[in-house]
Formats: C-alpha cells, sequence, structure tokens
C-alpha cells in the first residue's frame, strides 16, 4: 500500500487531483520518464520497436508506416542505428538499451522528461556518450528535465537548479553552481567532498554512519546521528526547508552550515633584541564546522604563530578570534567540553617528560574540574583507545620520557580529543616522524576526524600530506594569507604566484 499525499503541479493543474484517465493522457505524452535500469524495465520477449512503439499506440492515431518512420526517426536522435528495432533487448549493450529508454521517453515528444540515473550502470566512455545526448536533445527539442543522480560531475554539467535529498526530503536547494561551489548543508557537503571527481587527489572518505533504515522516521532531523553541528535540539522537530541567503534554501535547525572559528585581521610580531619580527601581518581565516583546512606555507611564514593567537597560547597584537560567534578572551574556548584544542608541532615539548600518560592525557579535564576523578580516568582512557594506545595500568603508569616519537605524538592527540573538541588545530603533527609513523598516525587523526566531525586546521608545509586530507586550504606566505580556497582549485589551478612556485617545487620532482 502507498499513500500519496501533496500536490504535483503541471501547467497550473494539481495532477493529484485527477482520475486516472486523464492521468493517462498525460503520461508520456507531456511528462515521460526514462528508467534507471533497462534490464528491469525492457521487456524481454517484445522487439525494440514494440516496446518503443507503444506510447504513440495509446496517445495518437497513427498508421503502421507512420509509426514505423516515428520510430526510425527517434532512433535516430538518440544515436542508435535504426536497424536495431527488430532486436530483443538481451542482443544490445547496456550504453545502446539506455538509449532505447530514451526515444520510449521521447517518442511523444514530452514537455518534461525526468531521467532516473541515467548512467549508473554504464561506463566511462559510454556515460559521456548519454550525457552529450541529453545534453544536445535537451538544446534542439527544448523540454524541461529532472535529472535523478548520484553523479556530482553529470549534475554539475547538465543542470542550472540542483536539490539535494536525504531521507525523503529536500535538504538544500539552490542555483547548481552556487551549491556545488558552497554547499550549506552538511549532507550536500558531505557528498561533495566525498566525490572523486572534484578532489582528485584527496584520500576517499565517505559520510560516516548510515542514513535512517526502514520504519518509522527518526524524531527530529533525520541528518542528525551523521552531523557534524547537530545538538540535542535537532530531535526536537524535523527542520523545514528555509531560505538561508538569496536563491538558496536549507533543512537545518542551524541555518545550515555554521562557521566554527573566524579569525579577523590577526597581526602578532616577535621583538628580538633592537629587531621587531612580523611573523603574522593582518590574517584572516574561516573555519566551518566539520571541515578540514590546511594550512599551507614555507618555513617562517607564520603558520605556528597564527595557530598559537588563534587558540589563546600567544595574545594577538591586533585582531579578534571568535569561536562559534562569540569572541575568543580568557582560554575559554580552550577550557570546556566541545570547544577547540590545538596539538603541538613538537611532540617532545606538547607533553611533559615528567607526566606520567594517563596524568597528562586527562590534564584538560582536570583544569576545568569535568565530573569526578572516576570519570575523568575513563574518559582519558576511551581517548587513548580511539589513538590505539594500550590500557594497561603499566602503560598509563608510563612517563613521556620514556615513549617513542609515535607513542608520544598519539598521547598528544588523545589529549586533544578528551574535551570532545569541535575544532582541532593540528601543528606540523607529524613532521618528526618517519613516513610509517606519520602515515598511521595521519591516516588514525583523519579517520578519528570522520568519525566525530570535528573541524580541523591542518598545519603543514608538506603539501602532499595536504592534498590528502584537505576540503580547502589556506596559503601563507611573510605572515600573510595569499590564497585561499577548495583543496580542489587550490592544487589544480593556483593563482598566486607564490603559491605556483611552492607547488612547483615540492611537485614538480615527485609529481
Ligand atoms: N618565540 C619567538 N621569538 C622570536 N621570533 C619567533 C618566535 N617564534 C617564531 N618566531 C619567528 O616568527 C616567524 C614565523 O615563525 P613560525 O614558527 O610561526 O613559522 P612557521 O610557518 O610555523 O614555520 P615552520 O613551518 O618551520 O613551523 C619566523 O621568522 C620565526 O623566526
Ligand atoms: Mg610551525
Amino acid at each position: 500500500m502507498c499513500a500519496l499525499r501533496g500536490k504535483f503541479f503541471f501547467e497550473g493543474v494539481n495532477l493529484l487531483d485527477l482520475p486516472e484517465q486523464e492521468i493517462r493522457k498525460r503520461r508520456w505524452n507531456k511528462i515521460a520518464l526514462v528508467f534507471q535500469n533497462s534490464l528491469e524495465v525492457l521487456n524481454p520477449v517484445l522487439t525494440i520497436a514494440e516496446q518503443i512503439g507503444e506510447p504513440i499506440w495509446t496517445h495518437e492515431q497513427l498508421t503502421a508506416e507512420e509509426s514505423d518512420q516515428r520510430i526510425i526517426n527517434v532512433l535516430n536522435m538518440v544515436g542508435l542505428d535504426p536497424d536495431w528495432r527488430t532486436a530483443y533487448p538481451h542482443q544490445l549493450s547496456g550504453g545502446m538499451r539506455q538509449r532505447v529508454l530514451l526515444a520510449m521517453a521521447l517518442i511523444c515528444e514530452p514537455e518534461l522528461l525526468i531521467v532516473d540515473e541515467p548512467t549508473t550502470a554504464l561506463d566511462a566512455a559510454s556515460k559521456n556518450e548519454i550525457f552529450q545526448l541529453l545534453q544536445n536533445l535537451q538544446k534542439q527539442l527544448g523540454f524541461a528535465m529532472i535529472l535523478i543522480s548520484h553523479d556530482v560531475a553529470f549534475v554539475s554539467q547538465l543542470t542550472s537548479l540542483v536539490m539535494t535529498m536525504y531521507s525523503g526530503q529536500v535538504v538544500e536547494y539552490g542555483r547548481t553552481s552556487d551549491v556545488l561551489k558552497n554547499p550549506m548543508h552538511c549532507y550536500t557537503r558531505g557528498l561533495l567532498n566525498s566525490s572523486p571527481q572534484f578532489f582528485k587527489y584527496k584520500d576517499l572518505w565517505g559520510i560516516s554512519g548510515e542514513p535512517p533504515g526502514e520504519g518509522s522516521p527518526p524524531q527530529g532531523c533525520p541528518f542528525k546521528p551523521r552531523c557534524c553541528q547537530s545538538s540535542e535540539s535537532c530531535e526536537e522537530s524535523r527542520p523545514e526547508l528555509r531560505y538561508v541567503a538569496l536563491e538558496r534554501q536549507v533543512a537545518c535547525h542551524k541555518g545550515g552550515i555554521e562557521t566554527f572559528l573566524k579569525a579577523e585581521g590577526i597581526k602578532r610580531s616577535y621583538r628580538v633584541g633592537q629587531k621587531v619580527i612580523e611573523a603574522v601581518r593582518g590574517a584572516d581565516l574561516e573555519i566551518r564546522s566539520g571541515e578540514v583546512v590546511a594550512l599551507v606555507g614555507e618555513s617562517g611564514s607564520g603558520k605556528s604563530t597564527l595557530a598559537h593567537t588563534l587558540v589563546g597560547v600567544l595574545p594577538a597584537d591586533e585582531g579578534s578570534v571568535f569561536f562559534r560567534g562569540k569572541k575568543v578572551e580568557n582560554h575559554w574556548a580552550t577550557r570546556m567540553i566541545g570547544g577547540m584544542q590545538i596539538i603541538f608541532q613538537d611532540p617532545f615539548s606538547a607533553t611533559s617528560h615528567r607526566m606520567q600518560v594517563l596524568d597528562v592525557v586527562k590534564e584538560p579535564l582536570d583544569i576545568i574540574k569535568w565530573k569526578s576523578t572516576e570519570e575523568r580516568n575513563e574518559a582519558a582512557c576511551r581517548a587513548l583507545q580511539a589513538v590505539r594506545l594500550p590500557m594497561t595500568l603499566d602503560f598509563l603508569q608510563r612517563y613521556c620520557y620514556s615513549l617513542s616519537g609515535g607513542q608520544r605524538q598519539r598521547v598528544a592527540i588523545a589529549r586533544a580529543l578528551v574535551t570532545k573538541p569541535n575544532l582541532v588545530i593540528a601543528d606540523e603533527i607529524t613532521s618528526m616522524l618517519d613516513p610509517s609513523n606519520q602515515a598511521n598516525i595521519l591516516r588514525e587523526l583523519k579517520g578519528l576526524q570522520n568519525k566525530f566531525g570535528f573541524a580541523m586546521l591542518y598545519i603543514t608545509h608538506e603539501l602532499h600530506l595536504a592534498r590528502k586530507v584537505s576540503d580547502k586550504v589556506y596559503v601563507m606566505h611573510e605572515g600573510e594569507i595569499v590564497e585561499k580556497g577548495s583543496s580542489s582549485d587550490i592544487f589544480e589551478k593556483p593563482e598566486h604566484l607564490y603559491t605556483k612556485q611552492l607547488f612547483k617545487e615540492a611537485f614538480s620532482t615527485s609529481g
């Protein structure tokens, strides 16, 4: 049983108010559907001509000759030799069957064509052919088209408006070019960030978790269990689609992707004797919930200084930092559950030599006097488990000086994660490690980021690493941000002269 409710207007008439007979008049004739799975849709015992011709025999009174001519014309139109009209579906390849489905939909010259996943089962060459065909036919015949697809490249080239659906609801709607460049719902962004067509060099990480299963829909926002910015209030009701910007609607209780960190006009200099070193000379930075932003630049460009001013380890000479819209003063954002944390560049100075592992990891909780000692110990053990360190009494009581560089870096990550931060600043955390340890730690951290959904500022001068993990990139040069953008844009089409030079040096010898 299925119950259909709502309204579906076509040429001013609500189709759901019409009797079946009236709907049938419009089906194929006015609105036609190109089905997803050609093998299931095409009847194996009917010829191609019999199947393509069916809609015309229902809607028009044509002679056998006239209808044969129509079939020949439409097959020519979709680029399939009309001789195939006497063949049966199993004699055709997947790409050819897709053309048959298209011919079937076009034979009555509809005004609206609904195309359901036209290319999922096809190889790259056939996919391209279908894409070209749809583009040309649409221009030539002028039908409106609804394209249902999870192929982002296809959507970006073929459509002008896009809707993202999750769990039976539209969660974002806007102009395709704007949505793809700047998604405002966490689900849309998750889809785009997992698309290898856009991020050619990034490791593949999908949205963590599963969509809600069958049965009654969850209470509140269905995306909540997988969302990186959810809070308890998201459970109260299902968010409705609302305007969050001009020509953009989003269904999110937070009004779309939140900006977690905003830094404006940060300046910081050092005095060494008579000399003044302007380490950061007016930097602006923005990190949104759940995104990985790489801050790259050569040694001495001011990356660590900027990071330290963001978390308040160093006071800025000028400028302000905001965390979730509130000005950061007196370390409040680093002394809370769900705030921001930094993992320092040097693991040997990040953790005190003379402290035991357990004490180092739970110290941030001790500082804020979070819950009981027992609960702090448990939280510290969970954090150690998350970074795959042993939780034996022996290890918990080890002094940090006795740990290896890799272990120490993991302890530093566990310490940062113990307060369940929403933003982690990781400053060159793998630069002192050998390549194997570096790879393991970075994958570990990225995996944790994916699982817990925290946003991350990943600071490095290792461009190869930045390219593997980042969604966005900021390039720093002599204390200034000289270029910023999506990592796919920056790594493929850098614009600033300095970025070009930096990439040339990094990638020219090693690809
Ligand atoms: N405590 C300090 N006292 C004086 N000068 C400093 C201090 N820390 C950093 N600097 C100077 O500030 C500038 C920026 O240094 P910073 O450590 O921020 O660079 P970075 O981009 O993090 O470099 P790296 O990639 O080597 O870590 C450099 O010229 C550095 O010498
Ligand atoms: Mg540094």
